[in-house]
């Protein structure tokens, strides 16, 4: 009767020793006379391989217990739902933006301000026109509306020369100038007014 073998024993490798080196060979294993080592893993990958573990488990922890609000994506979107509110009105829940007419004292001054340091090149500080439209007059290429000014300022009109800011001003900037030309150029008298172009618009 033969006596049954152990399990380590059935799946037992053979190794074999490098002749010159006398590091351990893994059986079996050559290719194009390339043979591989049965060498231990060094200990810098075992202790990445432990840390990695570690931190998976800190990880989830730290989410878990205390909610941290640049790790979870609901509270990451509640505030910067938030923070858009303060700015520039998004209704609660949308991405909608409602277009609102600004003319509170410091809003127009930052619209002046804007106005004056990156439009007035071509639309001229008092807003007459030089490149660009005459601003004060009842007359629009693009229409009127708060809405209507802030998408031209946001997309541009490239091929007639106005530039899209949507990348250099932010929304509110761009609110505030839109509100800045109705409330205050619109019906002023500038010194030399360009002549009207698109419709008039009452
Ligand atoms: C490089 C020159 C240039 C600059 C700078 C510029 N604009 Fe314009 N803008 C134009 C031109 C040209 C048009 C006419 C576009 C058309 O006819 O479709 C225009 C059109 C407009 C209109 C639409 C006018 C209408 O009749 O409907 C508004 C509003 C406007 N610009 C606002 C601004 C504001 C605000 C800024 C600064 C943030 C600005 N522009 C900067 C050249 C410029």
């Amino acid at each position: 009767m033969t006596k049954d073998k152990l399990p380590s024993e059935q799946v037992k490798v053979d190794y074999e020793y490098d002749t010159l080196t006398n590091d351990r060979l893994l059986k079996d294993h050559e290719y194009d006379g390339i043979r591989e080592l049965d060498n231990a893993p060094p200990s810098w990958f075992n202790m990445l391989f432990i840390g990695t573990i570690v931190f998976a488990v800190l990880y989830l922890y730290i989410l878990w217990m205390f909610q941290p609000a640049g790790l979870v994506q609901a509270k990451e979107y509640q505030n910067e739902l938030a923070k858009a509110k303060t700015t520039a009105s998004a209704e609660p829940g949308t991405r909608a933006i409602r277009m609102v007419l600004l003319n509170d004292e410091e809003s127009m001054q930052n619209g002046q301000k804007v106005f004056n340091s990156v439009c007035a090149v071509c639309h001229l500080a008092d807003g007459g026109g030089l490149v660009g439209p005459n601003l004060t007059d009842k007359y629009w290429v693009h229409g009127n509306s708060v809405k209507d000014l802030f998408t031209v300022i946001t997309e541009g009109v490239i091929e007639k020369g106005m530039i899209p800011y949507r990348d250099q001003l932010s929304h509110q900037q761009r609110l505030e100038v839109s509100g800045y030309i109705l409330n205050n150029l619109v019906g002023s008298e500038p010194a030399n007014p360009k002549e009207p172009e698109g419709e008039l618009i009452e």
